[in-house]
């Protein structure tokens, strides 16, 4: 057996590293890639956690029979079924025919749907035990993280925790697999915006399993997207404590559309204005070029939020419906509030911004909103002052529950 890929005492890593992926889901870039994570647990049984996304399943392959040659794989665990981690699964079964496929009541349906994979299976519940010989694996149920089978493999032997996409980020591994192999802070910013592209609407599903995990012993957290948790566990737990329940770090994010430059004069008044009162962390979106991911990302970072639009055809501008659409849907809190617009012939980007957004989530409105006709006026720079005065007084104090 080749020790190139153990992390630690008989936890081998074995999977792959994608860089051409550009859209994740189709809808969430990946300028520094992804990885999809396997891990193969060796004992008395071999037990393979999770898989990868089928197009990668040569590589993985390979990696697993460096690691145990011709024996078989006597289990598959399922903690996730979305198909960047189960696609391989009908691979598989034709490489290791008699691979029992462990999963919860939630599993195998998804499984017969989207593959037509059948064979001998084990359905485990909250708590259940598997004994691999001096490994036994415990699996926790913790749905909707993101998905309604989504569960957790804890190993008592390694003190693994097999956490599915719960604690996951994007950007490929470049040749470490555990975080104390590598330069770790972009990772930790991935983070971040994977929490708030892929697990966000879940805040209450991740309390509910900070709260089962709490009674583990957690020496590696093995999640399926990014480097293997050691040194940085603290760092996660915290961040996915604080960050599931909406709480952030002081500062204002801009989300603007403009078709013409007025609506971004203003954005980037409020921005100067900001930072006149003192704002350093200030971050400008203008929706036709920014990426959706990363606006996310700095919208779950930051505790002020300033929303602009022109009045396109009587309604919001696309982009920027889109942008507070994904916010509705994540069910964004405890942020400060500010928003502008520009009538051009109708107004009513401001009412939307209001009535649509405003009015439907449990965020603290600062300052009145600010409408301009065509262009800014001397008027309206006096209304961008006094609304970035109040947000800069207001994100000192913390927004939570
Ligand atoms: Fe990484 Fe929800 O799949």
């Amino acid at each position: 057996m080749e020790n190139h890929s153990l992390i630690t005492q008989g936890i081998h890593y074995v999977g792959v590293q994608d860089r051409r992926t550009q859209l994740f889901e189709g809808l969430w870039s990946l300028p520094d890639g992804v990885s999809y994570n396997s891990y193969l647990i060796v004992d008395e049984k071999i037990a393979l956690v999770d898989s990868v996304e089928a197009g990668f399943f040569g590589q993985s392959l390979k990696r697993i029979k460096r690691v145990i040659g011709d024996r078989p794989i006597d289990y598959l665990i399922i903690n996730h079924m979305e198909p960047d981690h189960s696609s391989s699964i009908a691979l598989l079964k034709k490489y290791y025919p008699d691979m029992i496929l462990v999963g919860n009541t939630r599993t195998f349906g998804m499984l017969e749907g989207f593959y037509g994979v059948e064979g001998e299976q084990v359905v485990v519940k909250m708590g259940d035990k598997l004994c691999l010989g001096s490994h036994t694996l415990e699996f926790y149920i913790t749905p909707m993280l993101h998905w309604p089978e989504t569960m957790m493999t804890y190993d008592t032997a390694s003190k693994s925790l097999f956490s599915g996409d719960a604690f996951g980020c994007f950007t490929a591994l470049s040749g470490g697999f555990v975080d104390s192999q590598m330069e770790i802070e972009p990772y930790l910013q991935n983070a971040v915006r994977y929490y708030s592209n892929i697990v966000a609407k879940y805040g209450p599903q991740v309390q509910r399993a900070l709260k089962v995990l709490a009674k583990l012993d957690i020496e590696y957290l093995c999640t399926l997207h990014g480097p293997v948790w050691h040194e940085q566990i603290p760092f996660m737990i915290d961040l996915y404590n604080k960050i599931s329940l909406c709480e952030a770090e002081e500062g204002v994010v801009i989300i603007y559309g403009s078709m013409y430059g007025n609506t971004e004069e203003m954005a980037e008044e409020i921005a100067r204005e900001l930072s006149c009162n003192g704002v350093k962390n200030i971050k400008m979106h203008n929706v036709s070029t920014a990426s959706p991911s990363h606006m996310l990302a700095d919208v779950y970072r930051y505790n002020g939020l300033i929303i602009g639009s022109p009045t396109y055809n009587a309604e919001l501008y696309p982009g920027v419906e889109a942008m507070i659409s994904r916010l509705k849907g994540r069910g964004l809190k405890n942020r400060y509030f500010g928003y502008f617009g520009s009538f051009s012939w109708a107004g009513t980007a401001v009412k939307h911004l209001c009535e649509d957004f405003a009015e439907k989530l449990k965020i603290k409105v600062v300052g009145d909103p600010i409408e301009m006709k065509q262009s800014m006026t001397e008027n309206d720079r006096v209304e961008v002052a006094r609304l970035a005065k109040e947000m800069a007084d207001a994100i000192k104090v913390p927004l939570c529950d």
